[in-house]
């Protein structure tokens, strides 16, 4: 803020914009806000800001723009790196921006407002007899405009691809106030540099997403869940090579977690069962869909899971009969990020490395972690069919919180350095945030960096837009 009377008056100046039900500003109803669900960060802020419309929005900005107000743009507070964790300033938060605009059924597309819960946009897609394919453990909490904020990934990528894809157009309210109506919903459309993506996975540091279009899929007529056990990391690979060269396209998921992962969700969530009787080491869920020959599909799935039987690659296998056992099936999966959190703190990680070098990832990143946090029980678990690992550890029994906190900062280095000399990535689905900026900058080239700051720079001069998270254009002034 320039000086704390002019703040003042801005603050009262945005109270009368949003009106009584738009803002709070006492430390109690502020609380869900300003933490992280991880219970890590903590943040601070003047006020919390609940727009209800586009023009409300630009209202608020405009505002914080002339007074040099920080934005902390958020959505449901889901976010893994920290990027809607306030350092002052005020959160602008969407969650009254949630109206179903529009379903376009003959262009199989959905305008929705950011702060619709991506649960809520699932089932308006699927209401109209489509699927909006993102799917996420935090379905119920998340909302659309943070998962399109972050580029979120999620379980069904395989096929559909990250958020990115499932976008048209955007209406995004610039960080001078200024609204920019790129709500279309073309699927061609080659016309000058493609604005929205730049909105799609700036983490709110280039502007406030408002609305968006969003392209739907036909909803499938049938889905094909079947969960198998492995005894290693190699035969993990294998039986997803099976399953890829027998489903193609049906193939939308291929997720894995192990033993510890399946023994954490069982004891901590409570609809969630291990579907074996025997324990095994390691254990994928996949998923086909069908769009027209049911038979066929589980046909191929039942193959592929007799082919790896026979080559001694699977040692067990459970085929869903019915939705509910699908659902089952799911629950152990989708309970799994929070029951880590529920067992002990969790040091996490987002890598992504070639499919084919995930074992060898498993392998020498299981070392590193042994060598530097004796006693950390890995739990490695993620999205295998894309090559993206959550390889995240868990506090041990005997060691206090901080001190096992403490180990992040040097393991979190050699885990990326491995997954950056595999060709691979420190940050696959998650974002950067606040968490990530050092590897950002230490990971990313000059060039790179480089063109980040000045697009950062172009659309927000002031670095009023959830300044310090994705890239401190502070530190990096000196190249313009
Ligand atoms: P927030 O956490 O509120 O914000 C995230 C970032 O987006 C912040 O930088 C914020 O400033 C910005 N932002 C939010 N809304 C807007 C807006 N309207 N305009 C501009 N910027 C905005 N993520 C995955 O990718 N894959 C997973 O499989 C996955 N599983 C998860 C499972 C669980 C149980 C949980 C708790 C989280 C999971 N996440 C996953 C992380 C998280 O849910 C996603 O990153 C999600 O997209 C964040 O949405 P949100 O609305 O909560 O955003
Ligand atoms: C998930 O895939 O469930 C989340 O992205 C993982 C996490 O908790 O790290
Ligand atoms: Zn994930």
């Amino acid at each position: 803020m320039t000086n704390a009377v002019d703040g003042q008056a801005a603050l009262a100046a945005i109270k009368e914009a949003v009106g009584d039900n738009g803002w709070l500003a006492d430390a109690a109803n502020m609380a869900p806000y300003v933490n992280e669900w991880l219970k890590i960060l903590e943040g601070t802020c003047q006020m919390v800001v609940r727009p209800g419309t586009t023009e409300q929005v630009a209202q608020v900005v405009r505002i914080c723009h002339d007074a040099g107000i920080p934005i902390t743009p958020q959505g449901g507070n889901t976010g893994m790196v920290g990027g809607a964790v306030p350092n002052g300033g005020i959160v602008l938060s969407t969650q009254r921006l949630n109206s179903i605009r529009e379903l376009d059924a003959d262009n199989a597309t959905l305008t929705v407002e950011a702060g619709c819960l991506l649960a809520d946009v699932q089932a308006a897609a699927a209401d109209a007899g489509f699927l909006f394919p993102l799917t996420l453990a935090s379905e119920g909490s998340c909302r659309i405009g943070g998962n399109i904020a972050t580029n979120a990934g999620g379980n069904n990528t395989v096929r559909y691809g990250n958020t990115r894809e499932q976008v048209l157009g955007l209406e995004v309210v610039l960080p001078d106030g200024r609204v920019w109506d790129g709500l279309r919903g073309l699927r061609k459309d080659n016309t000058g540099y493609d604005l929205k993506q730049l909105f799609i996975g700036a983490e709110g540091t280039l502007g406030v997403i408002t609305a968006a279009v969003l392209s739907l899929v036909p909803a499938p007529r049938d889905r094909i869940t079947a969960m198998a056990a492995t005894e290693s990391w190699d035969d993990l690979l294998k039986l997803f090579r099976i399953m890829r060269r027998r489903l193609s396209g049906s193939l939308v998921a291929f997720e894995v977690f192990t033993d510890l992962g399946i023994k954490i969700t069982v004891d901590h969530i409570d609809d969630a069962n291990d579907p074996f009787t025997d324990g095994h080491r390691l254990y994928a869920l996949m998923e086909a869909t069908c769009y027209d020959n049911e038979a066929a599909v589980r046909e191929a799935v039942e193959t592929g899971l007799g082919e790896a039987f026979e080559d001694g690659i699977v040692t067990d296998a459970v085929l869903a009969e019915s939705g509910q056992q699908a659902a089952n099936l799911w629950n152990v999966r989708e309970g799994l990020p929070e029951a880590q959190s529920m067992e002990s703190m969790v040091i996490k990680h987002d890598v992504s490395v070639p499919i084919s070098r995930i074992p060898e990832y498993v392998a020498k990143g299981g070392a590193l972690v042994e060598e530097t946090i004796p006693g950390a029980r890995l739990l490695p678990f993620g999205h295998m069919g894309d090559g993206n690992l959550h390889f995240n550890m868990l506090q041990p029994d005997d060691m206090e919180r901080d001190v096992f906190l403490a180990f992040k900062g040097d393991i979190n280095r050699k885990l990326h350095d491995l997954a950056i000399a595999m060709g691979g990535t420190f940050s696959a689905e998650h974002g950067i945030g606040l968490n990530k900026v050092g590897d950002l900058a230490h990971y990313r080239s000059e060039v790179e960096l480089d063109l980040m700051a000045r697009i950062k720079q172009a659309f927000d001069p002031a670095n009023i837009m959830n300044p310090g998270k994705v890239i401190d254009i502070g530190s990096r002034v000196s190249a313009f």
